[in-house]
């Protein structure tokens, strides 16, 4: 027996009406899917909105090991390991880039400032004014992002406890 709830609507070629279980099911599926989409645009937009440098997060780690090996190491070393006597300035007054290992000291910045430092090279209020130095900006090279990515890497780079004690830098930093 035919269907009474057939739709009228002559663009809907479908031989089946819209109330049969089938159509119900799509619409269902449908609703499903709509759902999931919006659920995964709100973690993803949720989680890129907040930028961090996560030294725990392996995805984070290798990104920003690319972007350190093809904007870092040229100064800062292939193994982090920074230029020959980093502590000594040189000729021209300006300093050679240090290690980003343990052995340097950008641990003991917190996180915020060497975002900045990395963004906006060696300027005040991070430096005194007219301090030169050799350390470029990359504000526009490297996004947002791929600088966050490129301290998660530097900071995975640190044994256990020096991670521990950037941290204690950082909470202080944030209160
Ligand atoms: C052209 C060479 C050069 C490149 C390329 C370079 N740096 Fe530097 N960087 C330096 C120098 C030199 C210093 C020391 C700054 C000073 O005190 O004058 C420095 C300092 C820093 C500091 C501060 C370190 C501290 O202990 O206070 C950070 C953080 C840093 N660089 C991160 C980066 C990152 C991340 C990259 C890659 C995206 C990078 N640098 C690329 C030369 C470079």
């Amino acid at each position: 027996m035919q269907d009474q709830d057939l739709t009228p609507d002559t663009d809907d070629h479908s031989p089946k009406s819209r109330h049969s279980p089938k159509s119900m099911l799509l619409i269902a599926g449908a609703a499903i899917v709509a759902i999931a989409a919006s659920a995964t645009m709100y973690f993803y937009f949720k989680t890129s909105d907040k930028m961090q440098a996560n030294a725990g997060d392996p995805q984070q780690v290798a990104a920003g090991k690319i972007v350190y090996q093809g904007s870092c190491a040229s100064c800062h070393g292939k193994a982090l390991e920074g230029q020959p006597a980093w502590r000594t300035r040189k000729a021209d007054g300006k300093l050679p880039a240090p290690p980003q290992d343990k052995t340097g000291h950008s641990w003991h910045h917190p996180d915020e400032q060497l975002f900045l430092i990395t963004r906006n090279g060696v300027k005040p209020p991070l430096a005194p004014e007219g301090y030169l130095s050799d350390m470029p900006a990359f504000d526009d090279k490297l996004s947002d992002r791929q600088i966050w990515d490129v301290i998660a890497f530097i900071k995975a780079s640190w044994p256990a406890d020096i991670r521990a004690r950037q941290k204690r830098v950082n909470d202080a930093n944030r209160q």
